[in-house]
């Protein structure tokens, strides 16, 4: 019996169960101290009234012979397909098919299992610091990794890969940075992808907190991106689904890709064939609460929470700004991402007693240490940058996705301890 070899080249754990397990390390020491999570990014606020009634309604279906639902269809139920269509689509403009849409659990999985499609030796690009999941989903299958930095020197904004590249990985608004990309920087990647035949994989999953209207919400609003990308939607962060389950994925009926004897495979169509096997859709309910936020109610309702967060976003960049931190994203996206080293500690700071990341907090560079000294000092928790990638070294990111109360008095705490 033989493993996949391939495993053994992810790190030991994925990031955010990383910081889980240290997290609960810290509080097994310091049973006492009251933690505030800023770092996962999973959101604090209920599901909003349009969606409670959808989910009582779908539950009361099912619990009646005449309404009652097995197996749904592996693309998802059309009144979802047709109200994403309408709304996140037609609406804007962009010209997408109910057939182009493909319900899913959430796009954790669709990033996660898309690569799948492609040969093992595609050379994959992804921004550096990136979400883990799209670089260890393609280290699990083998494939090589070119990665894209992403720092402050160039906005956040990745350069074309010096060498052809098959795939590239693109989150906007970025997880993790938080910041965005024009129309106008859009358009470069898909005149790349065009140019050489390359395919754009399209993470939207924050575009519903984007607050400048001259910022793309979808790829597709850039001519020729149905030919080239795919595209990842979430209600998680948008409809506070983190524990409902629910998103989708746009395939175009354009792009075409070609097998290693140069026959034309129509990617909508494969991707339907492995969802058809391994997937048996995404829960009826799910999606009637998912159809329920494009209602004109249910609409107001998640806007209303979206903006709750993105306050909590502006507090966030304000007062650390005051406190001398220098701090990217927050604006159009639930994530800010907090240079470390802008600022050392005061001579008065308790020494970190047991580092539980790298080095310490003399190092100021190190994205563990400010993490360490953060749960320690704060009793707040963030993520380090460096657990993103690389160029992620000497950041951490906070989510906004607290309460009012906890960010505000993890924000108190922070200004306390510096
Ligand atoms: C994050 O914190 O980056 C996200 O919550 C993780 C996810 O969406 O899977």
């Amino acid at each position: 019996m033989k493993i996949n070899e391939n495993y053994l080249n992810l790190s030991n754990n994925y990031l955010f169960a990383d910081i889980a397990k240290r997290v609960k390390a810290f509080k097994a020491e310091s049973p006492m101290a009251d933690v505030i999570s800023l770092g996962i990014g999973d959101v604090t606020q209920p599901l909003v009234p349009a969606v409670v009634e959808a989910l009582h309604k779908a539950a009361d279906e099912m619990s009646m012979a005449a309404g009652f639902r097995g197996y749904g269809p592996e693309q998802g139920y059309d009144f979802l397909r047709d109200a994403i269509v309408e709304h996140d689509f037609h609406a804007r403009g962009i010209d997408i098919e109910t057939d182009e849409i493909f319900v899913s659990d959430g796009a954790k999985s669709d990033t996660g299992n898309f690569q799948e499609l492609l040969s093992a030796d595609c050379v994959v690009a992804v921004t550096d610091p990136v979400y883990p999941v799209y670089v260890d989903s393609n280290l699990m299958a083998g494939r090589h990794i070119v990665k894209l930095p992403c720092t402050a020197e160039n906005q956040f904004a990745p350069a074309l890969p010096k060498k052809r590249v098959d795939v590239i990985y693109l989150c906007y608004p970025n997880n993790p940075t938080g910041t965005v990309l024009t129309k106008d920087q859009l358009k470069k990647w898909v005149d790349y992808a065009l140019a050489v035949d390359a395919l754009i994989f399209y993470d939207a999953a924050y575009e519903a907190f984007i607050q400048h209207d001259d910022i793309p919400h979808s790829i597709y609003e850039i001519p020729g991106a149905k030919q080239c990308a795919v595209e990842f939607h979430s209600y998680s962060k948008t409809a506070g689904f983190t524990g409902v389950r629910c998103g989708y994925t746009v395939v175009p009926e354009e792009v075409i890709l070609k097998s290693k004897h140069g026959n034309e495979v129509v990617l909508n169509s494969l991707w339907n064939r492995r969802q058809c096997t391994k997937f048996n859709g995404t829960s009826y309910l799910s999606q009637r609460a998912a159809e329920a936020i494009y209602t004109p109610e249910g609409s107001a309702q998640i806007r209303q929470v979206i903006d709750y967060y993105m306050d909590n976003a502006r507090v966030m960049r304000e007062e650390l700004t005051d406190m001398g931190f220098i701090v990217y994203g927050g604006e159009d996206a639930p994530y800010l991402w907090v240079h470390t080293p802008s600022l050392t500690p005061s001579p008065g700071l308790t020494p970190n007693p047991s580092p539980v990341g790298e080095g310490d907090f003399a190092d100021e560079g190190s994205s563990w240490a400010f993490f360490d000294w953060m749960l320690r000092s704060a009793h707040v928790v963030c993520t380090p940058g460096a657990g993103f990638g690389p160029s992620g070294e000497g950041y951490v990111r906070l989510t906004a996705f607290g309460t009012h109360e906890n960010t505000e008095r993890a924000l108190r705490r922070i200004a306390r301890k510096l």
